[in-house]
């Protein structure tokens, strides 16, 4: 039960305005308990209380900063009030009164973190010494606190504040990506167009083979156009954060793709394309949109490599151990990308994207896959594409190695893991 009565609670009636610290005494005598609140009345927000359960009730209903408990009470004992006061404020500070102070009881009391020991009967300056003591020591754990809450406050506005800035910065690099990305289907959806005009142009009637012709440019410009939904698609799943689901895609049908998407694309006009059929045909762990995506990237940086007409080549092939990465040392000539997020189990496909342009300069080399490196003139290149490639491998837990030689052409080798697949089953497959 709370005590209620006014012999043992401080009545001052400003106690809503008073700085003073909050003492609790707690004795079962009532001599001890009226000489202490006597002596603490003028410095101290005063508490009594006669046992443990009120002594709870009161430090559940106000903070208290000091308190002194007697070890020996009827029914709950100092300790275990102790105990329960360090339950409801950790940073209580407590002093144990006894007369009859044990090694057991001085044990328990120091474990449950009393900070302070005096015997029974007390002498007051001794007392006066203690409290204050443990009112300063309150004081200061309570600016720790403050401060250490306000540093949480403060750090975490800086977490937010960098976690806004990194979404604006993300968006704003999205938004290139996406315009990058669309830029190859747009262009092959203007050629398409242009191509239906011209032979509409003059015609009053379309039949036979023209109508056919029409009608597969019309299926053509179909599948651009839902190449340009999945690019937006992507990029908006991406910019919600929603879940990143693992995907899988054919790689022929893939390679199917990119010489449908090249055949018209202006970049490759008047240089060689040669594209080979993976055979047998394996699924590997990518989205289609990201694998073509990069596979598109790759092939235009390698027709724009000289104006000059060359050839560019894309082959694949199955991987039937892991590769051996060590042997491949980032270089003037030479670079991994992902190695740190590249799962290197086999089987694994390899797809390789080959030019004998004039190959790179080992300044460029060097940091080609950062964004808005172009060797382009200004306004013909974003140097988006190797960092979207970058990007894309590095979602799906693939890699990339380039090698290439001034004067002799570049080579770009895609890998990717083949999906659940295992070396003996892809072998057999491989074999028969
Ligand atoms: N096959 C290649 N041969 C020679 N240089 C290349 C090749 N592929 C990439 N590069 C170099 O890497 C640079 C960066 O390529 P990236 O695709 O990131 O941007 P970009 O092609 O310049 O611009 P965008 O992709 O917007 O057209 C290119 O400007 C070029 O200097
Ligand atoms: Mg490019």
């Amino acid at each position: 039960m709370l005590s209620l009565l006014p012999s043992d609670s401080d009545s001052k009636p400003s106690q809503a305005h008073d700085i003073r610290p909050r003492l609790l005494i707690v004795d079962d005598e009532e001599g001890p308990r009226q000489s202490l609140k006597i002596v603490f009345k003028n410095d101290y927000q005063v508490l009594v209380a006669s046992n443990g359960i009120d002594a709870i009730a009161m430090a559940k209903r106000q903070a208290v900063d000091v308190a002194v408990l007697d070890i020996l009470m009827q029914g709950m004992s100092g300790v275990e009030l102790l105990a329960e006061l360090k339950g409801i404020d950790p940073h209580i500070e407590v002093i144990m009164l006894t007369a009859y102070e044990t090694l057991e009881t001085t044990r328990h009391a120091l474990r449950y973190g009393a900070s302070d020991y005096l015997d029974k009967p007390f002498d007051i300056l001794t007392m006066r010494a203690a409290v204050a003591r443990a009112a300063h020591k309150r004081h200061t754990s309570l600016g720790i606190q403050t401060s250490q809450k306000q540093l949480e406050i403060l750090q975490h506005e800086i977490q937010v504040e960098r976690i806004q800035q990194e979404m604006a910065r993300t968006k704003g690099e999205i938004y290139a990506s996406v315009l990058h990305d669309i830029n190859s289907p747009l262009t092959v959806i203007a050629c398409f167009v242009e191509l239906i005009n011209r032979s509409m142009k003059n015609a009053t009637r379309v039949e036979g083979k023209q109508l056919e012709n029409i009608k597969d440019d019309f299926k053509q410009l179909q599948a651009q156009v839902s190449h340009c939904f999945e690019i937006s698609r992507r990029y908006l799943s991406f910019l919600n954060a929603s879940e990143h689901k693992t995907a899988s895609v054919s790689v022929q049908q893939t390679l199917v793709d990119l010489k449908c998407l090249l055949t018209r694309h202006p970049g490759a006009h008047g240089h060689e394309l040669i594209i080979d059929e993976l055979s047998p045909d394996v699924i590997v762990e990518i989205n289609g949109t990201d694998l073509l995506q990069i596979l598109l990237n790759l092939t235009i940086n390698a027709f724009q490599s000289t104006d000059t007409p060359h050839r560019v080549e894309v082959h694949s092939r199955c991987l039937l151990e892991p590769l051996p990465l060590d042997q491949w040392v980032d270089g003037p000539r030479e670079r991994f990308i992902n190695r740190d997020g590249f799962l290197n189990h086999s089987p694994l496909v390899a797809v390789t994207v080959c030019d004998n342009g004039p190959g790179i300069a080992p300044g460029v080399v060097a940091k080609m896959f950062d964004q808005h490196v172009t060797t382009k003139k200004a306004g013909s290149g974003t140097g988006l594409g190797l960092s979207i490639v970058k990007r894309l491998l590095k979602e799906a837990n693939g890699a990339l190695h380039l090698r290439t030689t001034i004067g002799g052409g570049s080579t770009f080798t895609v890998f990717l893991q083949v999906a659940g697949s295992t070396d003996v089953e892809l072998h057999s497959s491989l074999t028969h």
